[in-house]
């Protein structure tokens, strides 16, 4: 989501829409704005584009010149009118504007429907506004303070209410805010390009600040009020990279948003060290124990994920998987029962293709489950279950952080699977639970290779065939290198079971071809060391791709990539990333447009 609010002399809607307008890309299902009139806070708000709420504000307008601006991107609530920000307290003394998730937001709701409070909406932000109003002390700084001490979870928070209309509120931990200085006016903002047109200098609030902000001046402190001395930075940067926060492209911005978007997928469904589910999915413990197989559907990158998928729920809860395209699957007249499970992966929810193989199952008496990264789109509307992935909004065309945070949504479906099944016991369950909860760091480790990776790249740049290789879940995941480098190089290459190479495609493997070989699996190490250098005594030069420690890879192959100790089944995160920024400098070195690959479409809505 993204956030924007004015304190000063001007008018606030036109520099609110305007800031709004620099934030869609953070998410654009519904947006709102809620103004203070020198009487009274109003508020007008509207799903859809920014577009629908200039509409709207066309013949009527806000006037004031204090105000808060929020663009959405649906976390709990469907996108709706209702469930749009800025939300406001019963009496509307309030308006508050929120990016991120309260994790805790159903038991405070409860405890204010107890009390009497009524909602409106689905959102956990709305509890916000009425915690505010339930919280009320006589001072907006220290009502704030008691609420914030109230929250688990992620927030950015802009905040003004109509008792004290001289100031605005802010608050961060976990997701980002910035405070624009100007003269006799500031700003708050999600990021830096929503302000810029206004001033250069702001500062970036750290995890666990707030400040109030006046007309005049801003007063930056601790969230229990200890001030903080800090410098005001300088942007130097124009718009553009502003918006792909300093980075040259959306998609390497998002695939070092991927240790957050994971984290973020992770929080609040794992308590201790067990995957809970329960509330987004509404099997019970005796229909997850009846399903007889589970059919992954999906297209693209959506696709591979639910390759990976195959292995996991085999491994983790002995369930019989098949993975299909989703145009395949459609009209192939697949085996489905009553007791098959079919999930749909989709970062969009609107791929037609994914959409219709949806339909196809349900109507032959399938449940179907979605994992998403869109809420309130059309397949998580209309699946009987929905595991969002919480990746934000994904602007490259090629997906990254879609994907790995697919992958996690796809770890805790299988975990909580069996949990219920008990194949596993609960130790050993419990080992890989706290084993899933190190892949942010983990993703944060690989990132740090990234020059290492950018110079292979640069040499394979000029190549226009090349081949990936892996057993396991490392095939799964050469698939989908190779798919990235297709994609945005437009490189050739294909990925092949390396076991399978033999059979026909090695008689492709000549001198220098770059062949980049994924060994991360233990359980068939030796095996694919061997291919390697099968590949190897035919001229291929062999990057390969394993775990830290592996020396019995590095006499075998030309060059090496090390990702940390981690376990076969969590081995396909990591190993992911150097092949996203692989496929991302190739297509650097040739001179291409990374975020938009010729011939494609983010989400392909036609047949
Ligand atoms: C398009 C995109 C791919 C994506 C696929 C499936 O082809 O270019 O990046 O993987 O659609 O999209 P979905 O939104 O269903 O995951």
């Amino acid at each position: 989501c993204g956030i924007v609010g004015y304190i000063g002399g001007k008018q606030a809607q036109s520099i609110l829409l305007e800031g709004l307008s620099k934030l869609e890309y953070r998410g654009y299902d519904s947006a709102g704005l809620a103004i203070y009139n020198g009487q009274q806070l109003n508020v007008e708000k509207s799903k859809g584009r920014l577009m629908d709420l200039e509409t709207k504000l066309a013949t009527s307008g806000l006037q004031g010149s204090l105000g808060i601006g929020h663009t959405r991107w649906a976390t709990h609530g469907k996108p709706s009118d209702e469930n749009s920000h800025p939300h406001v307290d019963h009496d509307g003394k309030f308006a508050i504007v929120h990016n991120g998730i309260i994790e805790n937001y159903i038991e405070l709701k409860e405890e204010l429907i107890a009390k009497g409070y009524r909602f409106t909406s689905q959102t956990d932000t709305e509890v916000l506004a009425k915690l505010l109003a339930d919280h009320w002390d006589g001072g907006l700084l220290s009502t704030v303070q008691k609420v914030v001490a109230r929250l688990h979870g992620a927030y950015a928070l802009g905040i003004i209410s109509e008792y004290e209309p001289d100031k605005m509120i802010a608050v961060r931990y976990a997701s980002p805010l910035v405070i624009g200085i100007g003269e006799g006016e500031n700003f708050i903002a999600s990021d830096i390009p929503a302000i810029l047109k206004h001033t250069r200098d702001v500062y970036i609030m750290e995890d666990g600040e707030m400040a109030v902000i006046y007309e005049a001046g801003v007063e930056l402190m601790m969230m229990d009020g200890t001030p903080i001395k800090r410098e005001s930075m300088r942007v130097d940067w124009d718009i553009e990279t502003a918006e792909k926060g300093g980075f040259d492209h959306f998609m390497m911005k998002e695939i070092y948003e991927q240790p957050k978007a994971i984290r973020d997928t992770l929080a609040s469904r794992v308590k201790g060290n067990i995957v809970d589910l329960s509330q987004e999915i509404g099997l019970t413990l005796e229909q997850i124990q009846n399903i007889e197989k589970i059919h992954f559907v999906a297209c693209g990158t959506a696709y591979h994920a639910g390759l990976v998928g195959k292995y996991v729920l085999e491994d983790l809860a002995r369930i019989p998987v098949e993975c299909d395209v989703a145009s395949e699957y459609r009209y192939r007249n697949p085996i489905i029962t009553d007791r098959t499970l079919v999930v749909v992966v989709s970062q969009s929810g609107e791929t037609a293709d994914t959409l219709a193989a949806l339909r196809e199952a349900q109507k032959h008496g399938a449940r179907v489950m979605a994992i998403t990264n869109v809420v309130g789109s059309s397949v998580a509307r209309e699946a009987d279950d929905v595991i969002t992935t919480w990746a934000g909004p994904e602007i490259a065309v090629a997906s990254t952080k879609a994907y790995t945070s697919q992958l996690i949504a796809i770890y805790l479906l299988g975990l909580y699977f069996a949990q219920a099944k008990g194949y596993k016991s609960a130790e050993e369950l419990q080992g890989i639970v706290t084993d899933l909860l190190t892949l942010p760091e983990k993703v944060e480790e690989v990132l740090k290779q990234e020059k290492t990776v950018e110079a292979f790249a640069r040499s394979i740049a000029k190549h226009n065939n090349l081949f990936f290789l892996g057993r396991g879940l490392d095939y799964a995941v050469a698939l989908e290198g190779s798919l990235k480098l297709k994609e945005i190089s437009y490189i050739h290459s294909e990925a092949y079971a390396a076991g399978e190479l033999k059979h026909g495609t090695l008689a492709l493997i000549e001198d220098n071809i770059p062949v980049i070989a994924l060994a991360t699996q233990q359980s068939v190490f030796e095996k694919t060391v061997s291919n390697i250098q099968e590949v190897k005594a035919r001229g291929a030069y062999v990057l390969g791709l394993a775990v830290e420690g592996d020396t019995g890879l590095i006499k075998s192959v030309d060059e090496v990539i090390t990702i940390p100790q981690v376990s076969d089944l969590f081995a396909p995160v990591l190993a992911v990333v150097p092949l996203q920024l692989l496929a991302y400098y190739a297509c650097v070195e040739r001179g291409y447009d990374v975020d938009k690959p010729r011939n494609l479409a983010k989400s392909v809505t036609v047949e």
